[in-house]
């Protein structure tokens, strides 16, 4: 296949036309080397021979023309990323992901380009599933910052207070983003919904949990919480854990998202028109954030972690996902295992 790879230039993006070009597809990558992603520039960029690489951007229609000429698929990573620094970048945010889908979908529907796989994200679900004892499966409330500075993390039963259970996030459970990227990711999917619908294509939604692996970028507020605890360590700094390190999540490698955008991106051809279906992407395995740095720090002999108490207020407390459809329906088999996975990121490159 002739791919477009938006994005191709980031990290999940690089892996993806890593494994792409190894399968014999030719891969076109259309990426603006966003600053925060790349302050290097090209120097830092690490494509494959053979991986075309445009510059340009996706909010562009013009770069989107050129971009999509003798194209068969599109594979959607381009993205602003990360919770930010502040509510001033919500405009960057949603020119970026939802003006910048728009115009990518726009040229599909003008090249007649027909299959999308989207890069999408589990913080479209906010906080995952949870149970109460006495109530059953109930919607977790947003965390109140009074009870967050008071250590207080767990949201509560928003019938009777209780503790809640957490359990797996399936991907028919209700959407209810908490922060302006999450609310953005879940704006592609339904303007990508909307183009499947209106012109016939096929679209296929990835919902990654937190990915890790090599490449990774450095610590910004752009960044994972991986990337930022292996830069402190880099630093002979220990890892700085906030609120009490017991927030769940599923950590997932970098290859095996790759992975699954190749099986996806195959699988699009037999989509029948007007398809629009999402997997989370994930590893199966629940971790802690205080397991994360423990097992960094770890791999590389650093300080212990320290747990702060600190939080932020667009963070969920767990969200970890099931992966079965992904598993079932594509024959998706994440490799990599945690503790192994992390050993080898904590030595790799970040970029
Ligand atoms: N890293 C994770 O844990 C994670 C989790 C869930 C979802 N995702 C999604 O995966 C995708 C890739 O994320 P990543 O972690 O590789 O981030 P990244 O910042 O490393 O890569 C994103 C790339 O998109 C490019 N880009 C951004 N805006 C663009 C635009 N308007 N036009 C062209 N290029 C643009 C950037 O220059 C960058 O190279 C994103 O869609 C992100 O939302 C990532």
């Amino acid at each position: 296949m002739e791919i477009l790879l938006t994005g191709g230039a980031g990290f999940i993006g690089s892996a993806v036309a890593a494994q792409l070009a190894a399968a014999g597809h030719r891969v076109r990558v259309l990426d603006a080397l966003l600053p925060a992603a790349h302050p290097h520039g090209r120097a830092g960029v690490d494509l494959p021979a053979g991986v075309d690489l445009l510059v340009g951007d996706v909010r562009d229609p013009a770069a989107v023309d050129r971009a999509l000429r003798g194209v068969d698929a599109v594979c959607h990573q381009a993205a602003m990323v990360g919770l930010g620094q502040d509510f001033a970048d919500a405009p960057a945010y949603v020119s970026c992901n939802e003006l910048g889908t728009a115009v990518l979908l726009a040229g599909m529907a003008r090249a007649g380009v027909d299959r999308l796989l989207l890069a999408g994200s589990m913080v479209v679900y906010g906080e995952g599933r949870y149970e109460c004892p006495a109530h059953g499966v109930v919607p977790a409330a947003p965390r109140r910052q009074a009870d967050l500075a008071a250590g207080r993390f767990e949201p509560p039963c928003p019938h009777c207070g209780a503790a809640l259970l957490p359990g797996l996030t399936a991907e028919d459970a209700p959407v209810d983003p908490r922060n302006v990227y999450a609310s953005t990711k879940l704006a592609q999917e339904h303007l990508a919904a909307a183009w499947a619908r209106a012109c016939g294509g096929a679209v296929l939604t990835l919902r990654y949990h937190n990915v890790y692996g090599p490449r990774m970028p450095r610590d910004t507020p752009y960044a994972g919480v991986a990337a930022i605890f292996r830069s402190a360590l880099a630093a002979g700094r220990a890892p700085q854990v906030f609120e009490d390190g017991r927030q769940r999540r599923d950590f997932v490698h970098v290859a095996d998202v790759a992975a699954a955008n190749a099986l996806a991106l195959a699988a699009l051809a037999d989509c029948a028109p007007g398809t629009v279906r999402a997997y989370n992407t994930g590893s199966g395995t629940v971790r802690t954030v205080g397991e994360l740095a423990a097992a960094l720090a770890a791999a590389v002999g650093g300080p212990a972690p320290v747990v702060t108490g600190e939080y932020r207020l667009g963070d969920v407390r767990h969200v970890t996902a099931d992966s079965a459809r992904l598993r079932t329906e594509l024959g998706w088999r994440p490799a990599v295992e945690f503790t192994a996975g992390m050993a080898q990121f904590a030595a790799a490159a970040t970029r």
